[in-house]
């Protein structure tokens, strides 16, 4: 007999982790950003429907970007243009600077996400600004979202490690985690972009953000899955405090300005995890499963989650 989720074996509690975390889904906007192939935006409207269907409440849609660093995502505004917002569902985008922010009000958009890094080469990579400049790019971007009520979350890249500098310490982390709170952002997310954090990191980066006054209320967490430790570093941040944890349906992603990005943490693979714990997410991982099936036979390959293997049919996506 099989059963549709973990839950269905038992669901036993850890000491310490939250009763309810909310999942941020990046699946159509980290996801999306780094297929090869473009996905037809029709495609990417009932992707978006149906994460919702599922009973995810925040999904990150797409990118208000220079299309000509992110192709895949030039589609944007029409793909708002497309969505029927769910009741009680958000939708935000990401905007790096003024032009993108001009972009989504346009657009009606009522949440944003800025994204910095914590490492001089990946900000001039990813932003074409300096690790001191990108704050001054940020700033009029916060200060004027908040006055048209927007709400805005932060991004920071390279926590846990820089393929370009290697080792990036937490000093430096918490030092421009921090100048990103303190622009307005509601909360801010901590990438580990290339996937190398290990779970000791992440509670020892915790460990610095609460030293300096940011307590795990206004952190989420951004795991890679690039040397498959994405959910020990979840379980590690969950024991922290945290309740907010970043994942992309399908373990879709990575990042095309960074060498050695691959997918995030599966939603699936996340859902399967909490579901055991006992931890609610208001997911439902068989609709959920359908969802990454149906993305894979679109795009011509099979998922990475193993959840979404171990439920979907064998062929979803043809073979590897
Ligand atoms: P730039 O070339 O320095 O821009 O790019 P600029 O300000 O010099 O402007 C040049 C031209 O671009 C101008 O047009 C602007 O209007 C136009 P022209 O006057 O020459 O005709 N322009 C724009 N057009 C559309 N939308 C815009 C925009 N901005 C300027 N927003 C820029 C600077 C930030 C725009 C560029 O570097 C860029 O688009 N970067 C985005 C890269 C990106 O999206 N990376 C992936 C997301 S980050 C990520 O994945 C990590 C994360 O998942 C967390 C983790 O894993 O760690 C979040
Ligand atoms: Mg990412």
């Amino acid at each position: 007999m099989t059963t549709a989720g973990s839950a269905g074996y038992g669901a036993y509690r850890l000491d310490g982790l939250p009763a309810r975390v909310t999942i941020h889904e990046v699946g159509p906007r980290d996801g999306l950003q780094n297929e090869a192939a473009i996905v037809p935006v029709e495609v990417k409207a009932e992707f978006v429907a149906r994460l919702a269907r599922a009973g995810l409440t925040r999904i990150e849609t797409t990118s208000f970007v220079h299309p000509k660093w992110v192709p895949q995502l030039a589609d944007a505004a029409e793909l708002l243009d497309r969505l029927e917002p769910a009741p009680g569902v958000r939708y935000p985008v990401l905007v790096p600077n003024e032009r993108g922010l001009d972009r989504a009000l346009e657009r009606g958009v009522t949440e944003i996400a800025i994204f910095g890094s914590a490492t001089e080469t990946f900000a001039r990579r990813n932003l074409n600004q300096g690790l001191e400049s990108q704050f001054a790019m940020f700033a009029p971007v916060v200060e004027r979202a908040l006055r048209h009520g927007m709400k805005v979350r932060a991004y920071l890249s390279m926590c846990f490690g820089d393929p370009w500098e290697g080792a990036v310490p937490v000093e430096q982390v918490v030092r421009a985690g921090v100048r990103l709170l303190d622009l307005g952002c509601f909360e801010l997310s901590l990438g580990d972009t290339i996937g190398v954090g290990t779970p000791g990191h992440v509670a020892a980066l915790l460990d610095g953000f609460a030293a300096a006054g940011v307590g795990p209320e206004r952190l989420a967490v951004h795991f890679h899955d690039t040397y498959g430790q994405a959910l020990a570093n979840t379980l590690a941040a969950l024991t922290k405090g945290v309740t907010v944890v970043d994942a992309s349906a399908g373990g879709l992603g990575g990042c095309p300005y960074a060498e050695s990005a691959t997918g995030n943490l599966a939603t699936e693979d996340l859902v399967w995890m909490l579901d055991g714990l006992g931890v609610e997410t208001g997911v439902d991982l068989t609709s959920l499963v359908e969802t990454s099936v149906w993305l894979a036979d679109r795009l011509g390959r099979p998922s990475v989650s193993r959840v979404v293997r171990a439920l979907g049919p064998a062929d979803a996506g043809g073979s590897d």
